[in-house]
C-alpha cells in the first residue's frame, strides 16, 4: 500500500504548488488492487499498467544524462536467502568489480572458513529517483551481483559472516533447525524506512534474535521517499540479522522494470521448489509457503495447484509439525485494502488438510488477528509504511471473526516451542501489543 492521504496531505501543505497534484494523490484504498498493480502478470491487473509517480528514466529529466554508479566496495547488502539444513546463499552487490570472498564463523565460536562467490554482471538502463527527496538515485549502468553458495554447513547452527575487505559488511544466518527444536522467527511487512518508523521497529523485534525474517512484501517504496539505493542501508540491520524470505508485494513493481531489475535479481530464488515468485522452505518441522498475490492464487491457478500439492507433500515429510503461509494481499482484512475471500475459500480445504496453522498477511498497514475455521490469520503490515485505517471495511463478513486489531508500527515474533507456536506482536517502542498461542 502507499502513504495515506493524511501523509500526502502533509506533504502537500509543506510543498504547495511545487508538487504536481498527481504525485500526492496516493491514498490507500481497496481500489489500489486494480490501480497500481504492475509487474508479474496475474491477479489485479496487467503488467506495466498504472504505476506511481515517475516512470522509466524518471531521473535526469530535461536532457541531463544521469550519472552512473562508480562507487568502490559493496553498495548493497550483504543478505542471505535459501537456508536449509546444510546450505545458505550470501549475496551482495557492487557498482564496480569487488570482493568475491566471504568469511564464515560459527556463532558459538570456532574456526572461520572462506568461501568464494560467483560474480554476475548486468546492465540497468533506467534511472529512478524517489518522490520529493534527495535520496540517492537508482542509476543505470553496470552492476555486479555476488553470491556465495555455501554447502556442507553444520545443521541447526548459526553463523556470522563478513565480506572480505569490508569490515562493516557483516551478517548472521542459521541453518534449518531439527524437527522439534525451539527457535524464533520474525514476520514483518510493508517496510518503508524513509518514513522513520522501520528502524525503531526492527530494533525492537531483533532483540529476540530471530533465525530468519518472513517479509510480507512491499519492501521498498519509490512513492514513499525511497530508492533501492537508499533502502538498502536503512534496512541493513534486518538483512544482517538472519536469512530473508520475502513475499512479492505490489510495490515491488512500481516501475516498469523494477521487479526484474531489482527485486527478482536481489531476492529471486529465496526458497525452494516453486518459482521465484512463490516457494517453500522448512525449519524445525514447520514448512513455510510464500505465495505471490500479484499472480493468480486461487486453487485452480498454476500457483494454487503448486501450493495444494506442496502442502500435501510437506505433510508427508519426516518430522512435519505444521505449515505457515505468508503472502502480501490479505485473504481477510477489515481495513483499507482489498481482501481475497474467494481465493481463501478455494484454498481452505487444502490448507486445513495440509496442517496450516498460521497465515501471515500484509498490504494493509496495521495489525489484525482473525480465527477462522481453525486457522489463524494475522495481518502484520506495520513495518513502517504510513499506518492505515484497520476499520475501514468493518462490514466484511470476516470482521465477525476478528479478535484483535491495532494501528501502530510493529513486527510479529513467532517462538516455536515444544508443543506450541507462540506469537508476540511488538511495536516500535518494544511494547507487546498482542500475544497468541497455536498448538503444534
Ligand atoms: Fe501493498
Amino acid at each position: 500500500m502507499r502513504p495515506t492521504s493524511s501523509f500526502s496531505a502533509a506533504l502537500a501543505l509543506a510543498l504547495g504548488a511545487l508538487v504536481p497534484a498527481p504525485l500526492l494523490a496516493t491514498g490507500c484504498s481497496s481500489s489500489e488492487s486494480a490501480a497500481d498493480t504492475t509487474g508479474p502478470a496475474g491477479a489485479g491487473g496487467a503488467a506495466g499498467a498504472g504505476g506511481s509517480a515517475g516512470q522509466a528514466g524518471d531521473a535526469g529529466a530535461g536532457g541531463e544524462a544521469p550519472a552512473k554508479c562508480d562507487t568502490k566496495g559493496v553498495s548493497k547488502g550483504p543478505w542471505v536467502v535459501a537456508t536449509d539444513g546444510t546450505s545458505a546463499k550470501i549475496r551482495w552487490q557492487t557498482c564496480v568489480p569487488g570482493a568475491k570472498d566471504v568469511a564464515i564463523t560459527p556463532e558459538g565460536g570456532g574456526t572461520a572458513t572462506t568461501a568464494a562467490a560467483t560474480e554476475t554482471s548486468y546492465e540497468l538502463t533506467n534511472a529512478y529517483k524517489s518522490v520529493l527527496t534527495d535520496a540517492p538515485q537508482d542509476l543505470p549502468g553496470a552492476y555486479y551481483l555476488y553470491e556465495a553458495a555455501l554447502t556442507g554447513l553444520a545443521p541447526a547452527s548459526c553463523f556470522t559472516y563478513a565480506v572480505a575487505g569490508e569490515a562493516a559488511r557483516t551478517g548472521r544466518f542459521c541453518t534449518a533447525r531439527a524437527a522439534g527444536d525451539p527457535f524464533t522467527f520474525l514476520a514483518m511487512g510493508d517496510t518503508n524506512p524513509a518514513l522513520g518508523h522501520t528502524a525503531s521497529t526492527v530494533t525492537a523485534v531483533l532483540a529476540h534474535k530471530p533465525d530468519f525474517t518472513l517479509h510480507g512484501g512491499d519492501m521498498q517504496y519509490y512513492s514513499g521517499l525511497e530508492t533501492w539505493a537508499s533502502w538498502f542501508p536503512m534496512i541493513q540491520p534486518l538483512l544482517s540479522s538472519g536469512a530473508f524470505f520475502p513475499a512479492v508485494g505490489n510495490h515491488e513493481s512500481e516501475k516498469p522494470d523494477e521487479y526484474e531489475g531489482y527485486f527478482k535479481r536481489f531476492f529471486g530464488g529465496a526458497g525452494f521448489d516453486g518459482q521465484n515468485e512463490y516457494y517453500r522452505f522448512t525449519s524445525g518441522g514447520l514448512w513455510f509457503f510464500s505465495l505471490n498475490t500479484q499472480l493468480d492464487f486461487d486453487a485452480a491457478s498454476a500457483q494454487g495447484q503448486w501450493f495444494t500439492a506442496s502442502l500435501a507433500d510437506a505433510k508427508k515429510q519426516k518430522g512435519f509439525r505444521g505449515s505457515v503461509v505468508f503472502l502480501h494481499r490479505p485473504f481477510f482484512t477489515c481495513g483499507d485494502s482489498d481482501h481475497h475471500p474467494t481465493e481463501q475459500a478455494s484454498l481452505e480445504p487444502a490448507m486445513k488438510d495440509g496442517g496450516v496453522k498460521l497465515v501471515l498477511q500484509a498490504h494493509m498497514h496495521g495489525y489484525e488477528r482473525f480465527e477462522i475455521n481453525g486457522i489463524t490469520y494475522v495481518t502484520t503490515g506495520g513495518g513502517g509504511g504510513a499506518i492505515g485505517d484497520v476499520d475501514a471495511s468493518l462490514d466484511r463478513p470476516e470482521c465477525a471473526s476478528r479478535k484483535v486489531s491495532g494501528k501502530y508500527p510493529h513486527g510479529t515474533i513467532l517462538d516455536v516451542k515444544p508443543t506450541t507456536l507462540e506469537g508476540t506482536v511488538i511495536d516500535e517502542k518494544g511494547f507487546t501489543r498482542d500475544t497468541f498461542s497455536l498448538p503444534l
